[in-house]
Formats: structure tokens, C-alpha cells, sequence
């Protein structure tokens, strides 16, 4: 089932590298997503036509809801985290240019004064007493928030839906710290880059002009919706979903990347989160892929011999895994899996496709075949498993943990609803 000559190996397909440059998709830069031209081959491959639904339950940045949507396809995409929700949303918005024209200088000189920010002092958002790295310096938190205070005078929803975008991605550009992996990272010699007000205002500047430009050369036609919640549940209570004809997604790895962590700045910057409490609720709503809360414990082992065979190693080899919790995650994982595919599948048109993007993980000294297993499950919820093509082999970082596994494997499941 494995195909290894899958048409789109190595060719960067499950990569975001090529969204730094694409009009609106330039306007956030977000790491874990897959590439447009993913979902643009996905929708030529399944030969779906124009009145047909595509969907995305792990919306993620909307990497499927607006290459739909730039191709003329009606799309609905779910996703539980307000920040990447509110991304993939602002992303399909158009105004005119002359809206933008017509508050962009005051929305400078809002800038320039600044305001007093929530999140000085707050944590490890700002320099305080006692703390050798902070994530923002005071003058870029105090230019975003004048910034932001200003967005709320914007009466024109998507207007606004875009500055503050631009606010947040600014702020991110002039952050003391990157995404990478897992984690934030503080950049090299942060401490002497000096992002102040005047680097927040050039990074502003160069971000609208992006987003003028990307506005007269991808205008929008069919827009596509977002959904903010929990795919698991929203699949259960929605009707919008109904018949559906492709679905393209990628659900989080099994690989303890927790999404909420990694968003945080994000979170609390536009204000989607307030506090550490609906943080940890927030990650009770996320797929159980990582051990950061106390969620429900799985309750169904029944995933196919494969699944059988890896859950004996891990358990005969505990002694090599980072955290005592990872066999029962990986139970949970795979549960979810179970659930959302066959929520999939009451949704489906006859013909139906999906497009599941997963890779591999390493548990103690393991690789374990996601992909297999997933293919098993997916055959258990009723779908005809079409292939599984692999996108790439990706070097694995090495670590104390699985050093024997040196890469690990990243595929696209191909689903139908209907024999093939
Ligand atoms: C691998 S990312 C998707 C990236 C996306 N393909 C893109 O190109 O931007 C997985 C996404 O699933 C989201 N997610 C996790 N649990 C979820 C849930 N229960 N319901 C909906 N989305 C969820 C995460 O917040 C994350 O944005």
C-alpha cells in the first residue's frame, strides 16, 4: 500500500518554504503547514468540479481553505485555536486598496505614540526583574498595542480582521524569539538586535504594501468559511459539512507538538486568550497528540495489528521514552484518529476523497508507522484505503531518545468513499 514512486515525492509538497513568497499567503508566516501546490494537485488528482464542497477539519493557517478559495473551489475549514482560525479567516478577506490608503497614517502615528501594553511584565512576555530573556522588548509591545487600540476604531470588519493581522505578524517579526521545532528559540545575539519602535514601523510598512499589493492581484472570489472549535465535536453538530466532495488536511503529528504552547505569543498578543486557565481548557479541545493536560483517557484499543504490534514494543521498552504518558497518547492519538474518520465519513458524498498528510514518530527506539496504522483505521471507518504515497523522508533531529531512527517517513493517505 506504501507507494514509494508517489508522483509528488520530494518535490516539496509538505512544506510551507513556498508560502514565504505567495501573495496572501506571504501575510503570515507559519511554519507547519504544507504547500499550496499540495492542495492545488490534490484538487486537480480528485477532479472534483466547481459547485463541489472542499473541506479541512486541521485548518491549521488555511493552506487548503485559500488555495481553494483562490481557485474558484467553495471550502470550509475547522480549526480549534482562535489565533490559526482567525489567520486562515483574515487571509480570504478583501477590501480595497483605498480603505487601507485612507487609515494607514493614522494607524502610523498610533504606532509611533504607542500605548500602555497588558503584557508588560506579563510572564516571560516582557523584560522584568529576574529574568534573563524576555520574549518582546518594551517598545515593540507598546507600538503593537497602539497599534491595536487603534484597530478598534476601524469600523469595516475585514479591514480590521487584516490590520490586526499585520500587527501580530509584525510583533513576531520583531520578537526576540522564533518558531523552531517544538519550541520558541531565541535568535542569535537577540539581546543586541535592538528591535524597537523605529523596526516595528519599517516591518509594518513592508507587511501593508504586501498585503496592497496581494489585494489587487488575488482578489478572492468564493470565499471560504472557517469554523473555530474542536473538529471532533463541529463534525458532529454541523450541517454545513454535509457532502462534503474532498477533504485535504493534515491533523497534528504524533509527535508532542503542542500547538497552543507554540501559538502562546500569538494567543495573548490578539487578545484570543487571557489567562493561563483558558490556555490549558484550550488544549482539552486539541487533538491528544502531545502530554501538556490531563485529557479524557482513550478507551478503545482495537486499531489493527500494527498498532497491536508497536503498543508491545513501546511497552516492553518504557524505560526508553521521554515521558511515562506517551503509550497512552499514542492510544489517544490514534482514537481520535478513529472518531474524525469516521465523522468524515457521515459527512461524504458518494465519491468522496480525503487527503490525510502524516508522518511518522520515533517512541523508543521505534519508528511507528502513523501511516500504516492510520490506513488500518481508516479501512475500519469504512473508507477504501487508495494508497498511501510518500511525500518525503524527513532527517530526524537527533536526540537522546530513538537515536537509532534517522529519518522518518511523511505521507499522504488517500481515502474514497466509493470502490474504486
Ligand atoms: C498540521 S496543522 C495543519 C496545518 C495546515 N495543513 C496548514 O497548511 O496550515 C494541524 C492543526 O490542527 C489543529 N487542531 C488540533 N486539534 C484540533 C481539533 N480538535 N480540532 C480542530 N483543529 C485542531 C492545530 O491547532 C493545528 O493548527
Amino acid at each position: 500500500m506504501i507507494n514509494d514512486n508517489f508522483f509528488l515525492k520530494n518535490a516539496g509538497y509538505s512544506n510551507y518554504e513556498d508560502t514565504t513568497s505567495l501573495p496572501r499567503h506571504r501575510w503570515y508566516y507559519y511554519k507547519e503547514g504544507y504547500s499550496p501546490n499540495f492542495v492545488e494537485k490534490a484538487i486537480e488528482y480528485a477532479g472534483i468540479s466547481k459547485n463541489d464542497l472542499i473541506i479541512d477539519p486541521f485548518n491549521g493557517s488555511g493552506t487548503t481553505t485559500l488555495t481553494s478559495s483562490m481557485l474558484g473551489y467553495k471550502s470550509i475549514g475547522i480549526e480549534v485555536n482562535p489565533f490559526t482560525s482567525f489567520l486562515s479567516d483574515a487571509k480570504v478577506k478583501n477590501v480595497e486598496v483605498s480603505q487601507l490608503d485612507r487609515i494607514e497614517d493614522k494607524l502610523l502615528k498610533a504606532v509611533n505614540t504607542g500605548s500602555n501594553s497588558p503584557l508588560l511584565k506579563f510572564s516571560t512576555f516582557s523584560k522584568k526583574e529576574n529574568l534573563d530573556k524576555w520574549l518582546f522588548n518594551d517598545e515593540v509591545l507598546k507600538s503593537f498595542e497602539g497599534g491595536w487600540q487603534f484597530s478598534n476604531s476601524i469600523s469595516g470588519y475585514n479591514l480590521r480582521k487584516i490590520i490586526r493581522l499585520a500587527l501580530i505578524s509584525t510583533t513576531m517579526q520583531n520578537g526576540n524569539a522564533k518558531r523552531d521545532g517544538k519550541c520558541l528559540r531565541y535568535r542569535n545575539n537577540w539581546d543586541r538586535n535592538g528591535f524597537n519602535k523605529d523596526t516595528f514601523i519599517e516591518s509594518l510598512l513592508l507587511n501593508i504594501s504586501n498585503i496592497k499589493d496581494d489585494l489587487q492581484i488575488a482578489p478572492i472570489s468564493v470565499k471560504s468559511k472557517i469554523l473555530r472549535g474542536d473538529s471532533r465535536n463541529i463534525l458532529k453538530s454541523t450541517n454545513e459539512i454535509n457532502d462534503f466532495k474532498l477533504c485535504i488536511t493534515s491533523p497534528p503529528y504524533l509527535n508532542t507538538f503542542d500547538y497552543t504552547d507554540i501559538y502562546r505569543p500569538e494567543l495573548f498578543l490578539g487578545k484570543f486568550i487571557r489567562g493561563s486557565q483558558k490556555l490549558y481548557d484550550l488544549r482539552l479541545e486539541t487533538i491528544r497528540s502531545h502530554i501538556q493536560a490531563k485529557w479524557q483517557l482513550p478507551t478503545h484499543n482495537d486499531f489493527g495489528l500494527l498498532f497491536q504490534q508497536t503498543m508491545k514494543h513501546i511497552n516492553e521498552n518504557r524505560d526508553n521514552l521521554m515521558h511515562k504518558n506517551i503509550p497512552l497518547m499514542i492510544q489517544a492519538y490514534f482514537e481520535d484518529m478513529l472518531n474524525i474518520l469516521k465523522l468524515l465519513k457521515t459527512k461524504a458524498s458518494k465519491n468522496a476523497q480525503v487527503w490525510f498528510v502524516v508522518s511518522n514518530s520515533a517512541y523508543a527506539g521505534l519508528e511507528v508507522p502513523v501511516d500504516l496504522i492510520i490506513g488500518d483505521i481508516a479501512t475500519k471507518a469504512g473508507w477504501y484505503l487508495k494508497e498511501i504515497g510518500v511525500l518525503r523522508y524527513v532527517k530526524k533531529r537527533k536526540t537522546k531518545y530513538s537515536p537509532e531512527v534517522k529519518e522518518l517517513r511523511e505521507s499522504v493517505i488517500i481515502l474514497s468513499n466509493s470502490k474504486f
